[in-house]
């Protein structure tokens, strides 16, 4: 990554204009869906600041997942804005509704609203629970069970203080145990320190927009950063810098969604990622 001095200053004093050298986040889509290549399912983790464009990127996994999973099966825990739904789909308040209610053929996305008329949505833990049971229903079906793909709009609801709310977690389970059977997961969260031990650990790849001190120390503790310096050496803070120079908030919102990609055991590739906005395609 090439950050322009002079253009960096003017974007922290809020100009507005990154002039970061991005790589088209098409491409990081294949490294977050590579599991996919060998038979596994992707288990990923959407880390950073709020509002820096987590959820934005979760609808480009899903789009590119029911491309590269032709049988798969999206369920999205959905229940943030009782208003407008962040996922198009096909809604339901759980998968419990889902046998009473079959759902169309496609699209094959089912968005979980949770129960609306409560003021918390419901119990979140136990609306994003039922998500990962219902996999786990999957596994079973037909001959060689049904892939699917779980998305938590917001962890943090399911889990505090890296523990799970409800013990013995099923998230905890997709995100140890789905990978060789098909149970797929997507987890988004501003709230890094409240991450339970299985997604941190077993993730296939974490995937960073711009966040700052303690959240990024993790990342660091946990040998997710480490980057080769052109010497050969290793650097193991080499993605934290870039990770906390990010744009984020002070760009108006169609400006943002900025981040890398990190997996545990490979140097860090050095990219910033970034979907344009005007390739978006919609899932319909
Ligand atoms: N690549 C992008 N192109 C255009 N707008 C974006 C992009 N990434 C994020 N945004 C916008 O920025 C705002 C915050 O993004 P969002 O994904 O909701 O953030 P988060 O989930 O991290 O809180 C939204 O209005 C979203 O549409
Ligand atoms: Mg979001």
């Amino acid at each position: 990554m090439r950050i322009v001095r002079g253009e960096m200053a003017e974007r922290e004093t809020g100009g507005g204009d990154a002039s970061i050298q991005t790589t088209p986040g098409e491409e990081a889509l294949r490294i977050a869906l590579e599991p996919l290549t060998y038979g596994e399912a992707p288990r990923i983790l959407i880390l950073g600041d709020t509002r820096c464009g987590k959820t934005e990127i979760a609808k480009r996994i899903v789009a590119a997942y029911l491309v590269a999973e032709p049988r798969g099966i999206v369920i999205v825990g959905d229940d943030k804005n009782p208003r407008q739904p962040q996922f198009s789909g096909q809604y339901y308040t759980n998968p419990d509704e889902i046998a009473k209610r079959p759902p169309r053929k496609e699209p094959r996305v089912i968005v979980c609203r949770g129960n609306q008329t409560e003021i918390t949505g419901g119990s979140n833990a136990e609306l994003y629970e039922s998500i990962a049971r219902y996999q786990w229903k999957l596994t079973a079906e037909g001959p060689d069970g049904r892939p699917s793909l779980a998305v938590y709009d917001e962890l943090d609801r399911a889990a505090a203080g890296q523990q799970w709310q409800v013990n013995p977690s099923a998230i905890g389970w997709t995100y140890g145990k789905g990978g060789g059977v098909g149970a797929g997961s997507v987890a988004l969260t501003q709230e890094t320190e409240g991450v339970p031990r299985e997604p941190f650990n077993q993730a296939t790849c974490i995937i960073v927009v711009r966040m700052m001190g303690n959240p990024v120390r993790l990342l660091v503790k946990r040998g997710y950063t480490i980057s080769r310096r052109p010497d050969g050496s290793l650097d193991q803070r080499g993605a934290a810098r870039i990770i906390e120079s990010l744009p984020g908030t002070e760009l108006p919102p169609n400006q943002r969604g900025y981040f890398v990609v990190l997996q545990r055991g490979i140097p860090f590739n050095g990219k910033v990622y970034r979907f344009d906005s005007r390739r978006v395609v919609a899932v319909k």
